[in-house]
């Protein structure tokens, strides 16, 4: 079996990353420009901004991944981009330069889904992973869950309807007073640790849904106001409060932790319960996305599924978030099936999104 050469272009948020991938999983080169001082300078993504970076430095990722691959245009076999969800303006970067390359290399290209990238990177760490399983997918903008039942056949057992769990986090560390230099996610975690989870009885989300959907908003708009009736002044940063004020934030972060990893627990479950009916030889919950990083996460779901009798596989912190590295990494690895699942997509019929 001949191996492909595919270069991986992600440029779905705030990253420029390519990465040379061989078939059989092995990663010959991975390049990221990161955007963070943008990042810490606008407080955020700005779409307009991210897209003109993005330009900037295309052409020199792309190159530098051929060269630290020690290839050239020549010996790839296929070019692969993320073509969403994502910042329709920034992933419009790299679909056309996958487009150009492909025209003049005469290549064909893979558009990839990010979720899709997301939900397969569990492969990486748990080879023989078989479909059908259950995955989870808890990130930034998306709460998903859903019945892989194989190769781009997925059924959405559940989504948000307002916010992503990871949307929450961040807008709490922001009310919290925590350094957003880092993303907010893993700030919300550290302090939780110090606090009391069961100190304040926040509501727990869409208890009376009997579905698999999820709602953030609500959850976040019961911890703003917890923040507002404590006097809490996120003008000063946590780590300048006086002891008093920290064990205060410690507490709001614990507690709405605790309740915000609930909802998942009762959703996810309730969706194992559906999969099972529909899938009975579901032997795997997958979790991923930049949330499936957190421990308290991770040990939660894992009761969930020992519950259900299913083994939960969650790929490593490393692997669950975009961060550049690892959305072209996956591209890689799942490159063989993904070519001949979509046959081949070649730059004439490629839409640009
Ligand atoms: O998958 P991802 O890197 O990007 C997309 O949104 O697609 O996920 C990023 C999200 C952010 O909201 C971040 O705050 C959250 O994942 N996150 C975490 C943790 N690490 C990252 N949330 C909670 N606990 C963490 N340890
Ligand atoms: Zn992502």
């Amino acid at each position: 079996q001949e191996e492909l050469v595919v270069l991986g272009i992600e440029t779905s948020c705030d990253d420029t990353a390519a990465a040379v991938v061989r078939s059989n999983g092995e990663i010959m080169s991975q390049v990221v420009s990161s955007q963070a001082d943008l990042l810490a300078q606008y407080g955020g993504v700005a779409p307009k901004m991210a897209e003109e970076a993005h330009s900037q430095v295309i052409d020199q990722v792309v190159q530098e991944a051929l060269d630290k691959a020690k290839i050239t245009e020549e010996d790839l076999s296929a070019v692969a981009v993320t073509i969403g969800p994502g910042l329709s303006l920034c992933l419009r970067v790299g679909v056309r330069k996958a487009r150009k390359l492909a025209g003049i290399y005469a290549l064909p290209i893979v558009g990839v889904h990010h979720m899709e990238a997301h939900a397969l990177v569990a492969r990486l760490v748990e080879r023989e992973l078989q479909f059908p399983f259950m995955a989870l997918l808890i990130s930034g903008g998306h709460n998903l869950l859903v019945l892989a039942r194989d190769l781009g056949h997925y059924i959405q057992l559940g989504t948000t309807i307002d916010d992503a769990i990871g949307e929450a986090y961040d807008k709490i560390a922001k009310w919290l007073g925590l350094d957003l230099r880092k993303s907010g996610g893993p700030a919300v975690e550290e302090l939780a640790r110090e606090g009391d989870a069961n100190s304040i009885k926040f509501k727990v989300p869409m208890k009376q849904h009997k579905d698999c959907n999820f709602s953030y908003a609500g959850l976040k708009t019961q911890v703003r106001l917890a923040i507002e009736s404590r006097n809490i002044d996120a003008g000063i940063p946590v780590s300048s409060a006086s002891d008093e004020d920290r064990r205060v934030r410690a507490d709001i972060a614990a507690s709405f932790q605790r309740v915000a990893v609930l909802h998942l627990e009762e959703k996810c479950e309730r969706a194992i319960e559906w999969a099972m009916k529909m899938e009975p030889s579901i032997k795997k919950l997958v979790v991923c996305g930049g949330v499936a990083s957190n421990q308290v996460v991770r040990a939660r779901l894992n009761q969930i599924a020992e519950k259900s009798g299913l083994k939960l596989v969650c790929p490593p912190p490393s692997l669950c978030t975009d961060n550049g590295e690892t959305l072209p990494l996956l591209l890689g690895v799942c490159i063989r099936e993904i070519i001949f699942f979509h046959q081949l997509w070649f730059p004439t019929t490629l839409l640009c999104p």
